[in-house]
């Protein structure tokens, strides 16, 4: 029998000590140290693991229920999976908790057992929301902040679907909300969650820094996180890890007075105040998550008051904007030296897409030129330094959308094989 040492690690950075530190020396972390699994034998006395046939494995479709939005079931990857934990982040007042109210409304219409724990808001204020959001008085509600109870809640009713608003109100060991208690009250509702079969969404604060309390604690637990985000009227929902579907995805939503609404068609909505005829405006063609989106890139020039002129880039790469500027200084002798440069990705979206970058120089070549472009057309294609246009990814899919969207011609590649042609071909 080997010797068994115990041994402690930082959940945060894995920094090991042989004692539990109360911060840790190589992250800062607070209280985050946890024992390891100590013994480190030969083997010898333990059951033999066995193992199986990869062929044996049942892969076949999860079983999953729709989450009732479908926006919401497009980011999960096709609904709810029984005993997958979820975790949703996002800022005070962006939407959670109406979301999640709104969820587990349509999950017990569908013929659910649901349970919302309400650690956060009394079940007055919780009934004052629900009320505007039209959810059934039906809905259960538990205000149990201390983890043993709240699990023998849920071992007693058995529910399909657990919302537990927030992980950080949950009282475990230790301070609740401190990376200790959440880690712990995770931990065990994630159990619970894989033993009975259940849903369990999480809904996590967070931080100024913009990740939730104690991020590396509970990602790692949970099968799928997802952020609630602000985008300009609108409301988007992304994942940033999940087992059971495609990350990345995106999902938006509108707040109205009866709580989130699904965009159905976001090109639409995120065109529904493009001005038209107007020099400077030009509507790209972006993938966001696995859809494409028609957006409008917005450039302004004016004469700079300064030395050194400035430049504004709002929802886009600025560096790829700066990049784009230059091209057209170079390439097209577009004279920006003593102008002030805005550009701004409408609606308030961000999006990192090297497709988007014809629409930026056209947008900005039509705000210098005071010459507006054709509003039946959008653009695609990135910039390359020498003012070739390249080809991107999703060519089809772009191509697609845009005659969706109402357009009459995509500019750009293949086509069009350099910024020149394009901007003589889009000017009016
Ligand atoms: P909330 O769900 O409480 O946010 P979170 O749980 O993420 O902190 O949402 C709060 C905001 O949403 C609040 O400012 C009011 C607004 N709201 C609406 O505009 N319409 C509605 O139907 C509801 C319920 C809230
Ligand atoms: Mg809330």
């Amino acid at each position: 029998m080997a010797r068994a040492k115990a041994r402690f690690r930082c959940v945060e950075c894995g920094y090991q000590a042989p004692k539990p530190l109360g911060r840790c020396p190589s992250c800062g972390a607070w209280g985050s140290f946890s024992e390891e699994a100590a013994a480190v034998t030969t083997g010898a006395s333990a059951t033999p693991a066995k193992t199986m046939r990869l062929s044996a494995v049942d892969a076949s479709e999860l079983p999953r229920f729709p989450s009732g939005s479908e926006e919401v079931d497009r980011v999960l990857g096709g609904g709810f999976v029984p005993g997958a934990a979820l975790l949703i982040g996002g800022e005070p007042g962006v939407g959670k908790s109406t979301l999640l109210l709104q969820l587990a409304d349509r999950a017990l219409r569908s013929g659910r057992g649901v349970i919302y724990v309400a650690g956060e808001e009394s079940p007055q204020q919780v009934k004052l929301r629900a009320r505007r959001l039209g959810v059934s008085g039906d809905l259960e509600l538990m205000r149990e902040t201390r983890l043993e109870p709240l699990l023998g809640g849920l071992a007693d009713r058995r529910p399909d679907l657990v919302v537990v608003d927030s992980i950080q109100t949950i009282e475990s060991e230790g301070v609740p909300g401190s990376l200790v208690a959440v880690r712990t009250a995770t931990q065990a509702l994630v159990r619970w969650a894989k033993a009975s079969g259940g849903t369990l969404v999480l809904v996590g604060h967070v931080t100024k820094e913009g990740t939730v309390a104690g991020p590396k604690v509970i990602e790692h637990v949970v099968d799928a996180t997802l952020y609630l985000e602000t985008a300009g009227l609108y409301r988007v929902l992304r994942s940033t890890k999940n087992r059971f579907g495609a990350v990345g995805e995106v999902g938006v939503f509108r707040m109205t007075n009866e709580g989130l609404e699904d965009v159905r068609n976001p090109s639409e909505a995120f065109l529904a105040e493009r001005p038209e005829g107007e020099p400077g405006s030009v509507v790209g063609l972006a993938l966001y998550g696995e859809r494409t989106i028609a957006l409008e890139v917005q450039a302004l020039v004016s004469r700079s008051p300064y030395a050194v002129p400035k430049r504004v880039v709002q929802g886009l790469d600025a560096r790829r904007v700066d990049v784009i500027l230059a091209v057209l200084e170079r390439r097209l002798g577009l004279k920006l030296g003593h102008l002030d440069v805005y550009v701004n990705l409408a609606g308030g979206l961000r999006v990192n897409d090297p497709g988007l970058d014809l629409a930026v120089a056209l947008a900005v070549y039509s705000a210098v030129m005071g010459r507006p472009i054709s509003e039946k057309l959008a653009a695609v294609g990135e910039v390359g330094l020498t003012g070739e246009l390249r080809s991107v990814i999703s060519l089809e899919g772009r191509l697609r959308e845009a005659r969706r969207a109402g357009f009459e011609r995509l500019l750009g590649p293949p086509t069009l094989t350099n910024l020149d042609q394009a901007v003589r071909e889009a000017t009016i």
